[in-house]
């Protein structure tokens, strides 16, 4: 298995530490040039979150930043990736609740963010219609993480776990499809 990451993580057996930074396409081209085929399995987990402050306080470019890592550099990873893709292989996305026009009503002003999640949903319905893999969105849940905070329910052991086995196994949800991470669908 595969990191990327801008710094690695700690060691664990198994795992191959890439040096990673979604924000900067060279470094984007550079980590998957250094990925062998066929690669099975692609999860898609790096974001940041916005500005919370609401309307008042957007910026352009502040907006701009968040699209770059949260939307282009998972598409333009997944574009990097393709000729070492497996042809079954699986492409998820970890994208988020809040990106859904219908379910995703967070009351705390992060228009960015928002907004690259909603965006990154619709990439993954694009990629689904373009692509003969498996392309997913995948709401995590709310996990006790950096993002999710200490007072979040979910712990990211647990989350991570389920995402794996829902991905491996027979529930793993059709392409183009955006669920939690039980494979409940959210509605776009
Ligand atoms: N936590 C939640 O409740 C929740 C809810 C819904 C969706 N999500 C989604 O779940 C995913 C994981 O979130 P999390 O909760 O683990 O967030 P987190 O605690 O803020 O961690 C974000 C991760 O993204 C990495 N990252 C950020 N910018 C990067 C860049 N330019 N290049 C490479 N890596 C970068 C960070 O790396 P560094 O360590 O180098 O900063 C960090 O490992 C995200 O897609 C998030 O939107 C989370």
């Amino acid at each position: 298995m595969l990191a990327l990451a801008r710094k690695p993580g700690p060691d664990l057996p198994g795992v191959t530490p890439v040096a990673y930074d979604q924000s900067d396409e060279s470094s984007i081209r550079r980590a998957a040039s250094a990925i062998a085929a066929p690669v099975d399995y692609v999860l898609h987990n790096a974001a940041i979150r916005g500005d919370t402050g609401g309307l008042a306080t957007l910026t352009a470019d502040h907006l701009a930043e968040v699209m770059r890592i949260n939307v282009a550099g998972p598409l333009l990873l997944t574009r990097a990736l393709l000729p070492a893709l497996a042809p079954d292989a699986v492409l998820s996305f970890i994208s988020s609740r809040a990106g859904s026009f219908t379910e995703g009503h967070d009351p705390d002003g992060d228009y960015a963010y928002c907004l690259s999640k909603a965006a990154l949903n619709r990439a993954v319905a694009k990629l689904a219609d373009d692509l003969p893999q498996r392309v997913l969105a995948l709401h995590p849940g709310w996990i006790a993480t950096d993002m999710g905070g200490p007072g979040a329910p979910d712990d990211p052991d647990e989350a991570a776990r389920r995402i794996v086995a829902l991905l491996a196994g027979p529930a793993c949800p059709p392409s183009g499809s955006f669920t939690d991470n039980w494979g409940l669908p959210i509605a776009p």
